[in-house]
């Protein structure tokens, strides 16, 4: 038999396919065969995860699932029976960086010859990196996908026990799964995924290919979730999904995005983040519901990609710079304190040095509070990669190095209108440098390391500013007013 008809490769044709057929939602899918159940007695996984939140939190099933199946967890490669490397594959140099680390892995084999090697995430979705795997990479034992995590205890068994190599990668989503287990690794912050998949399909972008369509959970699922993780002694959740404005639009409850926010925040949990929007669907009314519960963060992740209205439209993010700036302003005037993060690409074809003045432009009417700025990287399968990538490398670079030093001097700027303030801290722990030192984030989403007695990760704080850097506030505890 053919390898390639041994194993359920990714399609990247089929990826491109949406269908009208509505997403089940499925609370028993999730199950483990008794022959996998002790899989992982004696044995010890190493995870590393790589790119977005929703790859922390697939993360976290996978965990899960692991330990559910007897595996121990271990932060040394060298201790492991088992590396997965949970990828991304949204630029080149993330899929570069797994590929060379799947190379360095290698040798591990040499000392414990049962070791296994997995890859799973965003990269498993890709045809091409697939077959390179294949190919270049024999070591590599099992793959799968995002659409599939629920399979495995089946996929693990295979390779373990019939030490078959393993690829299973289902090119298109399957139905919403709500009995996985998970692993948090956080206390006091839980993310909380509200959808999955993309729609909206800019032309740069891999995700609609590597996560499927929009998919929402139900509210009521999403609500006890919340609900278990308060009771559970949770302080903050960060609902997750990739265009979360879209909440809901494939259920047909009239229920959206601001009836899910503000019941969230009726469950009365301390702290509430959400991310990412899309500036096309960001309403009033959406606006209101931020400003209406003091539970939910004044922070404000928005990405723009561009400040010039002829590369937004090549970008197909179907806004102008003006709708951005209307949304920008109708938060600003309702939520005087909110902070603002944006993503910027610069060196998208055909960008000239006025479209990216444009963007500098943008930038100074905003002052974002941080900006993540990337330079352009093709991607296979999408619509730009098609086009011409006619920006030098050299100027792509000098795009981001001017730009950067932009919005890092707001950022600072932002940072410094803390100094004296009072602000609420959510406490992680002791600071990575100084053990006497505690670091957290404001509701602002700023991180300051500060001096306190009687601190413990999970409190929330009242913090007194006394320096401002551009990354970090430093502050000392005082008592609540
Ligand atoms: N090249 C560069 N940056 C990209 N992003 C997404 N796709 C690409 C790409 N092909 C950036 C966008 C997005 C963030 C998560 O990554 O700015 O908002
Ligand atoms: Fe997350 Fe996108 Fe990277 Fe996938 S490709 S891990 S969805 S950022």
């Amino acid at each position: 038999m053919k390898e390639t008809e041994k194993y359920v490769l990714p399609s990247l044709k089929a990826a491109q396919i949406r269908t009208r057929e509505k997403a089940t939602i499925e609370h028993s899918l999730f199950s483990i065969p008794a022959q996998a159940r002790h899989l992982g007695a004696g044995r010890k996984f190493y995870l590393r995860t790589y790119g977005c939140q929703a790859n922390e939190r697939d993360s976290e099933t996978i965990a899960g699932i692991l330990f559910a199946l007897g595996f121990e967890q271990t932060n040394y490669e060298e201790e492991a029976d088992l590396i997965l490397l949970n990828t991304c594959a949204v630029r080149k140099n993330a899929e570069d960086k797994v590929l060379g680390e799947l190379g360095l892995l290698k040798k591990l084999r040499q000392s414990n010859p049962d070791l296994l090697f997995g890859i799973c995430g965003c990269m498993a979705q890709e045809e091409e990196i697939v077959r390179t795997i294949l190919k270049k990479y024999p070591h590599v034992d099992l793959i799968f996908g995002t659409h599939n995590l629920h399979r495995l205890p089946v996929l693990l068994f295979q390779a373990m026990v019939a030490k078959e190599k393993t690829v299973e990668v289902y090119s298109k989503e399957g139905e919403v799964i709500e009995n996985l287990p998970v692993h948090r690794f956080g206390k006091h912050k839980a993310w909380v995924n509200i959808m999955y998949g993309c729609d909206k399909f800019c032309t740069y972008c891999i995700v609609p290919y590597t996560r499927g369509k929009e998919r929402s959970r139900l509210p009521e699922d999403i609500l006890s979730e919340v609900l278990q993780l308060k009771q559970q002694g949770f302080r903050e959740v960060t609902l997750l999904g990739q265009n979360v404005n879209a909440y809901g639009k494939d259920l047909d409850q009239n229920y959206g995005l601001p009836e899910l926010l503000a019941a969230v925040a009726q469950t009365g949990i301390d702290r509430i983040r959400f991310t990412t929007s899309h500036p096309w669907d960001f309403t009033d009314n959406l606006v209101e519901v931020i400003a209406r519960y003091p539970n939910i963060m004044p922070f404000i992740h928005l990405p723009v990609q561009s400040g010039n209205n002829e590369i937004l439209k090549i970008m197909g993010r179907r806004y102008t710079v003006e709708q951005y700036k209307h949304v920008y302003d109708l938060i600003r005037a309702q939520l005087p304190n909110c902070a603002f993060s944006t993503d910027i690409i610069v060196g998208f074809p055909n960008e000239t040095e006025e479209q990216f003045q444009d963007t500098l432009d943008l930038v100074d009417y905003c002052q974002f509070d941080n900006v993540y700025s990337f330079i352009y990287s093709p991607r296979e399968g999408t619509p730009a990669a098609r086009m011409e990538d006619n920006v030098p490398q050299a100027i792509k670079e000098e795009r981001l190095q001017r730009l950067m030093k932009k919005t890092n001097a707001y950022s600072l700027l932002n940072n410094q209108k803390y100094l004296g303030k009072i602000v609420r801290v959510l406490v992680d722990g002791p600071s990575k440098k100084n053990e006497q030192v505690f670091s957290g984030y404001t509701e602002e989403n700023k991180l300051v390391n500060f001096t306190g007695e009687n601190v413990h990760p999970g409190d929330i704080v009242t913090v007194e500013i006394t320096q401002c850097k551009s990354w970090t506030l430093d502050g000392k505890m005082v008592k609540e007013a």
